[in-house]
């Protein structure tokens, strides 16, 4: 028990259950496990430990039933929670304007052409039976044809076309961009930015990681429900298939022009090339 916690038992402060007043709406495979993990070893953050799925799947459940799936925060706490699908999800940015106007919203995004192989290594781990990804790139399965646009892991990584959509209800002021290569290379600049954008003190520093070469990514030294140092699962930083450097190059010129959009509305040059 923190000692800021055990004083306010002592008071007869309770700690309740709040909305978020923070969100991790995407985008998927952008390193969106490692952006909560690494937020919550701050003691004035709280999250919700899974992807609770209210602005998209259980939205009709109403405000009450998400309330219930928050963790209990003392006065001064933030409480956040992340879903990867919100992003995309059409009606979420009204209903989470409705929920509350001034709920900061964070997006960890990643190189569009890596985030769809990471995307199509998560899909054939659970279907493997699915056909390689060089085929599922285009409309005829030939890298003479055309990219398809439908196929879910292409499309999300148009980022533009989700963004328009949340700044129809949000100014960009309440949206953090993070850095999905970043929060890899150097996670404490990534969380400086966020922990300054959440109005937070800047308690988590590059103190808390450490490289695991094994792993190869940052991992912490110690968090909520870890004293000992520990990495993410199994299932973050998976090895990725064999992409030939045409199909590659493909996939680049593609999106680049979609890229660029994305830039421009943010004002941050991600250097995806
Ligand atoms: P890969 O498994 O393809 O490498 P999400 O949590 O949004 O699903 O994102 C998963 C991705 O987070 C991983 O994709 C990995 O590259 C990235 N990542 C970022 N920081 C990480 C970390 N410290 N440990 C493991 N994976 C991390």
């Amino acid at each position: 028990m923190s000692p800021k916690y055990k004083f306010l038992k002592e008071q007869g402060l309770r700690p309740e259950k709040q909305l978020p007043s923070a969100l991790i709406i995407g985008v998927k495979k952008g390193g969106t496990r490692a952006l909560l993990e690494f937020i919550r070893v701050h003691p004035d953050v709280r999250a919700a430990g899974s992807e609770v799925h209210f602005f998209d799947r259980n939205y009709a459940k109403g405000f009450q039933w998400y309330r219930e799936k928050m963790p209990a925060t003392l006065e001064g706490q933030l409480t956040i929670e992340k879903t990867p699908s919100y992003f995309i999800t059409k009606e979420a940015p009204r209903r989470v304007h409705l929920m509350n106007p001034s709920t900061k919203l964070l997006v960890v995004v990643r190189d569009p052409v890596t985030r769809a192989i990471s995307d199509y290594t998560q899909a054939i781990s659970k279907k493997p039976e699915m056909k390689p990804f060089e085929k599922l790139v285009f409309v005829n399965g030939s890298i003479g044809s055309i990219i398809d646009t439908s196929w879910g892991p292409i499309k999300l990584g148009i980022y533009s076309r989700y963004l328009t959509r949340w700044l129809k209800f949000f100014p960009l002021s309440q949206l953090l961009f993070v850095s999905g290569e970043r929060l890899v290379v150097d996670p404490a600049i990534e969380l400086k930015r966020v922990q300054d954008f959440l109005g937070l003190k800047r308690v988590v520093t590059e103190k808390h990681f450490y490289f695991n070469t094994t792993k190869g990514f940052p991992c912490l030294f110690k968090s909520e429900g870890h004293s000992a140092p520990h990495c993410l699962g199994k299932t973050k930083g998976r090895n990725h298939p064999y992409v030939s450097p045409s199909v590659l190059q493909r996939l680049r010129d593609f999106y680049r022009p979609f890229n660029n959009h994305f830039y421009q509305m943010t004002g941050i040059n991600f250097g995806w090339t």
